[in-house]
């Protein structure tokens, strides 16, 4: 029987074919990526279960996060976090289709344990195996807030480790229209909360303090990324400037007030709305350039509630539509994993049991991962 997948060496071509029904695919992934053991059962775009097991916590000490801790960590709990995803949605293996896990980029000894997890289901229970990619799991976060999105879409991808406009075509189908030329929003945010002595993770802390701030209190400068001939580019950005700028500030008032506390909620508030403006302006003009009339956010980020009243309210001004994903699954887990597997699933992608973990790999190299069908 062809398969219409391609073998490329004696390993084992993980390909049971599913039977035919109307039913959306029902797929378990792992997360392991970084510093959070997640595992979900997503059937379709419906959340079944999701389990996160955070080492937040552990991590806070050394105030972020280290490699080694992070994947012994995850050794420990994934076994339990699988065992607690079949459980909470009442299923056997019996009822799923797929296993999927993040496999790039991320932490590649982090990485290891999910794609060693996942691989062996795979082989013990007879199904396909499918990797991810991590950034393709943010963008499809929002599908578990909106079961009728579909691309193509604007997405505004703010996570800890990576900014851009990226243009949604179909699921593997990926143009970056602009980016972040240094620090990603989320390395912004933890660099100014730790510059601030906020802790680990910075994002939360200056959202929560920058509610009870005054955003104008000082005036920061957003940071534009000149082009030859002269202007600025429209989409593309730059925070690490922001970011030094909060630094001489703070200098500067410890230098002329050293008897008054940090005013920290009026800077995380001034940082705050910096930023928003910064990501919003890029994402209205590069919409409208592209006309697109979507804006998908994703990333831990995106659970930001400056950014999110922001662009919301921008979105409305200019007749676009912005979704955002449900709160809970902004930050790394494992249903948006899934519910992205779930969306290759269907289009016919398997991955090879030889798939390995990669420190990086752009979003537009997605379909690497699955197999060339003839
Ligand atoms: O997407 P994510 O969970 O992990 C990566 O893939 O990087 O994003 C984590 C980042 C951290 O930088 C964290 O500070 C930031 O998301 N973050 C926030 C908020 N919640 C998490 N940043 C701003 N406001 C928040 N509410
Ligand atoms: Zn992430």
């Amino acid at each position: 029987m062809s398969t219409g997948l391609e073998r490329k060496n004696n390993l084992p071509v993980n390909l049971p074919a599913r039977p035919a029904t109307d039913l959306a695919a029902t797929v378990l992934a792992v997360e392991t990526s970084c510093d959070e053991t997640a595992v979900a059962i997503v059937q379709g775009r419906q959340v079944l279960s999701s389990v996160v097991a955070s080492q937040i916590e552990i991590h806070r000490q050394y105030g972020g996060v280290v490699p080694e801790v992070a994947s012994r960590e995850h050794v420990s709990a994934i076994g339990r976090a699988i065992a607690q995803s079949l459980t909470a949605a009442n299923l056997t293996w019996d009822s799923i289709d797929a296993i999927a896990t993040t496999c790039a980029p991320g932490l590649v000894g982090a990485l290891m344990v999910g794609i060693t997890a996942a691989k062996t289901l795979a082989m013990v229970h007879n199904k396909p195996f499918l990797g991810v990619h991590h950034l393709e799991g943010h963008i499809y976060a929002a599908y578990l807030s909106d079961d009728q999105l579909q691309p193509p879409f604007l997405c505004l991808l703010v996570s800890g480790g990576h900014t851009s406009l990226i243009h949604v075509r179909g699921p593997g189908e990926y143009d970056i229209l602009g980016k972040t030329r240094d620090d990603a929003a989320g390395e912004a945010f933890d660099k100014v909360a730790r510059l601030l002595d906020l802790g680990y993770p910075g994002g939360p802390e200056i959202d929560r303090l920058a509610q009870t701030g005054n955003p104008k209190a000082f005036p920061l400068p957003e940071g534009k990324i000149s082009i030859p001939g002269g202007g600025f580019h429209p989409y593309d950005a730059s925070f690490s400037g922001l970011k030094t700028a909060v630094l001489r500030l703070t200098e500067k008032l410890k230098a002329h007030q050293p008897e008054r506390e940090l005013p920290v909620a009026d800077i995380a508030a001034s940082f705050q709305a910096t930023v928003v403006r910064a990501l919003v302006k890029r994402a209205i003009a590069c919409a409208q350039d592209y006309a697109l009339d979507t804006i998908v956010v994703g990333g831990g980020v995106a659970a930001n509630t400056g950014l999110r009243a922001g662009l919301q309210q921008a979105a409305a001004q200019n007749n676009l539509r912005v979704i955002f994903p449900p709160m809970k699954y902004c930050t790394d887990n494992a249903a948006m994993i899934a519910c992205a597997a779930v969306a290759h699933f269907e289009k016919g992608d398997r991955s090879a049991l030889t798939l390995g973990g990669q420190s990086k790999l752009s979003i537009t190299d997605t379909q690497q991962l699955y197999l060339a069908r003839s």
